[in-house]
């Protein structure tokens, strides 16, 4: 089947998709997108996080099917053009990033936190942050970059986030039984 959405604001088409393939599949192998990471495939690490119609959701459980129409925001969708955001770079001089696997699922899901809270508590971050699973940094470095962010947006206006990011979220929307979390 071919499968057309709006990815990062651009119609991306994926053809020949078999029906048990995986948005986070689809996107890495067939839109040239592989900024989301797959580090379990059961929806227990995080490092597939992207946004679908404004909802986080794990890539890894969403078929790719349900994709078809839908706008999707990945961790490519971040950056305004070769300008980072102010998450990404935070992380980057945080010292948040060691091997970097989970590093796209935790920027896009500390990017969502910080549309929702611009001055996150220590546990809110730990929250927001729950179901992306680091195991190289100990956590501590996180927590520092998505402070250092928060600070570092709140004194410039906010770029535009990806595509798919901020859309009409919330409980009981379409992605809450798509592999929301
Ligand atoms: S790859 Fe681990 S939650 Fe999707
Ligand atoms: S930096 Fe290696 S898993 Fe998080």
């Amino acid at each position: 089947m071919r499968i057309t959405a709006t990815v990062n604001g651009e119609i991306l088409q994926a053809d020949d998709v078999w029906e048990g393939e995986s948005l986070l599949y689809i996107l890495r192998e067939r839109m040239g997108l592989p900024g989301s990471k797959n580090a379990c495939e059961q929806g227990e690490c995080g490092s597939c996080t992207v946004y679908l119609d404004g909802v986080l959701v794990c890539a890894c459980l969403v078929a790719a099917g349900q994709a078809q129409g839908r706008d999707i925001g990945t961790v490519e969708g971040l950056a305004g053009g070769d300008a980072l955001h102010p998450v990404q770079e935070a992380f980057a001089e945080a010292g948040a990033v060691q091997c970097g696997f989970c590093t796209p699922g935790l920027l896009v899901a500390a990017h969502d936190l910080l549309a929702r809270h611009p001055a996150p508590s220590d546990l809110e971050i730990r929250e927001a942050l729950a179901g992306n699973l680091c195991r190289c940094t100990g956590y501590e470095k996180i927590l520092d970059a998505v402070h250092l962010a928060a600070g570092r947006m709140a004194a410039q206006p906010e770029p535009d986030g990806p595509a798919g990011a901020g859309g009409p979220a919330g409980a009981g929307g379409p992605a809450a039984a798509e592999g929301a979390r």
